[in-house]
């Protein structure tokens, strides 16, 4: 049997999920475990850059986990771990920073703009955090890693570290990693605030969450942007009801979408009465995860059991990875 791809990605243990990062990442990542070798770990050690407190961390990489775990990651199927939890990669990390440069890693657009964010907290992390996402993603020697557009820079600089790895030690040890495109399966969801794409940094009320109470739901979908209704038979949507119709399309069966496509089309359109139906749909489509996300957070045995069972699979694999380099380098196996 040709052997599996390797795919990989990390999650930033930053809140919960919303439907955005659902039918934009989530759901492809579990589609992926049936076709590839997938590695999927929460970026905990990345965190540390905005120094959150020690209580807060815990708590955040926990509920990442019980979401993703309810989203239909499959610890049997996919390589589930904590960053932390595979401290191989802290080696990797400082191997390659001895072929990272000041100059390029100062260019890097994430690294700009946090250090303008946050100008008391520069710290040499922040710095080199492409080259702890580059380790991250050749620990495994992985092929692909589904990214977002704001990971692709981070993401080329780590086919720079691989590249010249290989050159200096004259291998082909890493393979070049590139990025995975969904293509047609990739769904931008919007937020409801009438423009852009969802976002919990894009203000209250414009990301719905999976996890988020009913009544909420129903609130934020309501509140939802729209404007005074079509002013002519068969116009093209504005974006803010064409955002909706994104949405709805998504949650709801397709007669639905019909029916108030329909509606609009003849000027006979109520958003209140779209609104409504919308925010039934996402309940309802929630529903399950949310039921799912207290089964687990309930049993902490289970949980538990998914950490180390993703850890001792990771560091097999990184151990791996890390002694083959450290032979490669010049040091001796240790691991
Ligand atoms: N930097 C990524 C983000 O902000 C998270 C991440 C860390 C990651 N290491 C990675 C993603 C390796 C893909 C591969 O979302």
């Amino acid at each position: 049997m040709k052997k599996k791809e390797i795919v990989l990605s990390g999650i930033r243990p930053t809140g919960n999920l919303h439907l955005g990062n659902y039918f934009g990442a989530v759901k492809n990542f579990v589609k992926m475990q049936d076709m590839y070798e997938c590695y999927f770990f929460i970026a905990d050690y990345h965190s540390l850059t905005t120094h959150p407190k020690p209580e807060d961390l815990q708590g955040k990489v926990r509920q990442v986990l019980i979401e993703y775990l309810a989203a239909g990651l499959d610890p049997e199927k996919a390589t589930i771990y904590l960053q932390s939890d595979l401290p191989e990669t802290t080696e990797l990390y400082l191997f390659l920073n001895m072929n990272a440069y000041l100059g390029e890693l100062e260019r890097v657009t994430t690294f700009k703009e946090k250090a303008r964010k946050q100008p008391d907290n520069v710290n040499a992390g922040l710095l080199t955090y492409p080259t702890l996402m580059a380790a991250d993603i050749l620990i495994h020697r992985s092929t692909y890693v589904p990214v977002g557009k704001d990971q692709e820079q981070h993401l080329e600089m780590t086919r720079t570290f691989a590249r010249r790895f290989n050159r200096m030690y004259k291998t082909d040890y890493f393979p070049i990693p590139r990025a995975f495109n969904f293509g047609d399966d990739l769904v931008k969801i919007p937020g409801l605030d009438g423009s852009g794409k969802m976002g919990k940094s894009e203000g209250e009320g414009n990301a719905v969450f999976l996890a988020e109470d009913p009544k909420s739901i129903r609130k934020k979908v309501m509140k939802a942007v729209t404007d005074s209704g079509p002013t002519e038979k068969n116009q093209k949507k504005p974006e803010p009801i064409e955002n909706l119709f994104t949405i709805m399309k998504v949650v709801s069966e397709p007669g639905t979408v019909e029916y108030f496509d329909d509606q609009y089309n003849n000027m006979t359109i109520r958003y209140g009465d779209m609104k409504k139906q919308l925010a039934d749909d996402i309940i309802k489509f929630t529903e399950p995860f949310r039921e799912k996300v207290k089964e687990i957070a309930a049993n902490q045995e289970y949980i538990d059991k998914v950490m180390k069972m993703g850890a001792e699979k990771a560091r097999e694999s990184g151990r791996n990875t890390v002694n083959d380099v450290r032979e490669i380098i010049g040091f001796k196996r240790i691991h």
